[in-house]
């Protein structure tokens, strides 16, 4: 049993997402971030294991078609006395708004870049993402065993695009073929970096680091004497490393290597443990389930990570793992308390309460029973439909955590299935995926049809892909007349009246929430001018 106190056991979690534009080496790196943490022992293993889970459930086969990621997961592993919370957010350009959700699960995000490329169109959607959520950010530049471009250019393109101070805390000596290896600026130990024999399979391990003034054996003619100097003119130039400022999102440290020959991984999980922050306090309402007679008003409060109430929130949920069992797995990301296998948690909205006896913790290699976990972790709920994605769980039922937010949908489709009498199926599958969040769904005040909205082009697909797999439904999706969809907002009056006069235009979300279906981006501005006490918002919080 551990002694530490809720305090310390929340102190010593990193809640971590790797954020990169595809290509960049997000799969790789976590991979060898597992090795490095001992979570692993032989790089492969992710894959593999993607591929084990495929063939177990074969879910998800349009993942391995098309070889991207769809899905978000979480690892859990444990290194030097700390509990590293890994979440996987998928990469593919089309990407969902799990990304954005798997976001909110995060404490800190590794931005990884391709040396040669700098930042990417997808680093910098992400990128606004975690700004907008205030993540602390750790670079990691990829990929030095290919020719590069120059270090100071990429620290300026990372201080011009995203206005985030560079704090260089290691420096590479070369790229590609002249690779020698890096520098650490504060101490001056050189690490460095042993080139694959040509034709080998082998990696070779890297020496060990030693003081750069005694490393001259590792380079070629003045390149030594060129460090020597690049160190201290670096060292002029650039910031020292101020947590503080990393932490409140002016300052990213930034290291350097190569994920696929495992250069520069160690160092980066260690400043991840030293770095990243620990669970933070949260910000949470008080508030009586909906229903509730007499519902008092919510009350403004805050959750410490050390305190005792169970308490935290969904921020997905992975149905049908296993088609034959309809499950669903709610990844439940805690915010404070100590759980226990077996407690009882309240869902804040419904107030509908729920015994975990099976909670799940995923382990790189095998899921295990979570016995216990703490702020930070996040444990996987199996459950047959009654917790949602933004869904608050604690003990008393009284805290409901905000800002898991929908993002207003960039396509908007219309939905039939080929079979006539499947029709009150398609229904029930729609519902399930937009629970889940695969999807939006809408559902017109007038007429029959199903409009289902999504952030990318790849959701529809994730989505036929699934009602097919999963409930044996063959969909066509048509276009809609629709461009835009918003939520509105506003008194009572204000809303009938507009309602009222756009009847033809209006449908409701999963929740029952009032949105508005434009035809163009120019009708909802006429809109928004025309009816100004009304709100049309773009992203919807729930919770
Ligand atoms: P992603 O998840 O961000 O999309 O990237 P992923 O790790 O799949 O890496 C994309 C490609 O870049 C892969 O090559 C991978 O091997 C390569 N890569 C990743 N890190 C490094 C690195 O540090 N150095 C070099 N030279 N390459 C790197 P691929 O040919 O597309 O795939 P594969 O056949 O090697 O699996």
């Amino acid at each position: 049993m551990s002694k530490l106190t809720l305090e310390q056991e929340a102190l010593r979690r990193r809640t971590f997402a790797i954020i990169a534009h595809p290509d960049a080496g997000k799969t790789t790196l976590t991979e060898h971030i597992l090795l490095a943490g001992g979570a692993i022992r032989a790089a492969g293993a992710v894959r593999a294991r993607g591929e084990n889970r495929r063939t177990q459930s074969d879910w998800m086969k349009i993942e391995k078609e098309r070889g991207i990621s769809v899905s978000a997961s979480v690892m859990t592993f444990e290194h030097n006395d700390k509990m590293f919370n890994l979440l996987d957010t998928p990469g593919h350009e089309d990407f969902s708004e799990d990304t954005y959700r798997t976001l909110t699960a995060a404490d800190c995000a590794i931005m990884v870049l391709d040396a040669a490329k700098g930042i990417e169109p997808q680093t910098l959607k992400l990128f606004e993402v975690c700004r907008l959520r205030d993540i602390p950010i750790i670079t990691f530049i990829n990929k030095l065993d290919r020719e590069a471009q120059d270090p100071m250019a990429l620290l300026d393109e990372i201080a011009s695009r995203l206005q985030l101070d560079p704090a260089p805390i290691w420096w590479p000596a070369e790229s590609g073929n002249r690779l020698r290896g890096m520098v650490e600026m504060g101490t001056g130990r050189f690490q460095p970096y042993a080139k694959k024999p040509a034709g080998s399979a082998e990696d070779v391990p890297h020496p060990d680091a030693l003081p750069l003034a005694e490393a001259a054996q590792y380079f070629e003619e003045g390149e030594h004497a060129a460090l020597v100097e690049a160190r201290e003119l670096v060292e002029g130039g650039y910031p020292a490393f101020d947590r503080q400022s990393f932490l409140e999102g002016h300052m990213t440290p930034v290291l350097w290597g190569s994920a696929l020959r495992h250069f520069g991984i160690d160092e980066l999980l260690a400043a991840i443990g030293e770095w990243a922050p620990p669970p933070k306090t949260m910000k949470a309402h008080k508030a009586p389930p909906a229903g509730t007679r007499n519902p008092a008003e919510p009350v403004a409060t805050t959750v410490e990570p050390g305190s005792t109430e169970v308490t935290g929130f969904v921020f997905k949920v992975q149905a049908n793992m296993d088609p034959n069992h309809r499950d669903r797995i709610a990844m439940f990301r805690m915010a404070s308390g100590k759980f226990q296998r077996g407690m009882k948690l309240k869902v804040q909205n419904t107030g509908k309460q729920l015994s975990v006896n099976a909670p799940i913790m995923f382990f790189a290699s095998d899921r295990e029973l979570a016995e216990d976990a703490f702020a930070g972790d996040v444990i996987g709920i199996p459950n047959h439909g009654v917790l949602r994605v933004g869904d608050s769980l604690s003990e008393s039922g009284l805290i409901r955590f905000a800002g898991l937010p929908n993002f207003a949908p960039e396509i908007l489709q219309r939905v039939r299935v080929k079979d006539p009498l499947k029709a009150k199926h398609l229904k029930k599958a729609l519902d399930g995926l937009a629970e889940e969040g695969v999807t939006q769904l809408f559902r017109p005040e007038v007429g029959s049809d199903f409009i289902v909205g999504a952030v990318g082009q790849l959701q529809f697909e994730v989505m036929a892909d699934r009602l097919g797999e999963e409930y044996g439904l063959e969909v066509i999706f048509e276009p809609s007349p629709w461009a835009e969809a918003r939520w509105i907002g506003g008194a009572k009056g204000d809303l009938e009246d507009f309602m009222g006069k756009y009847r033809g235009q209006m449908a409701r979300d999963i929740d029952d929430d009032p949105v508005f279906l434009a035809k163009s981006s120019w009708e909802t501005g006429y809109v928004m001018e025309r009816f100004p006490n009304v709100a049309f918002t773009k992203t919807k919080e729930r919770g």
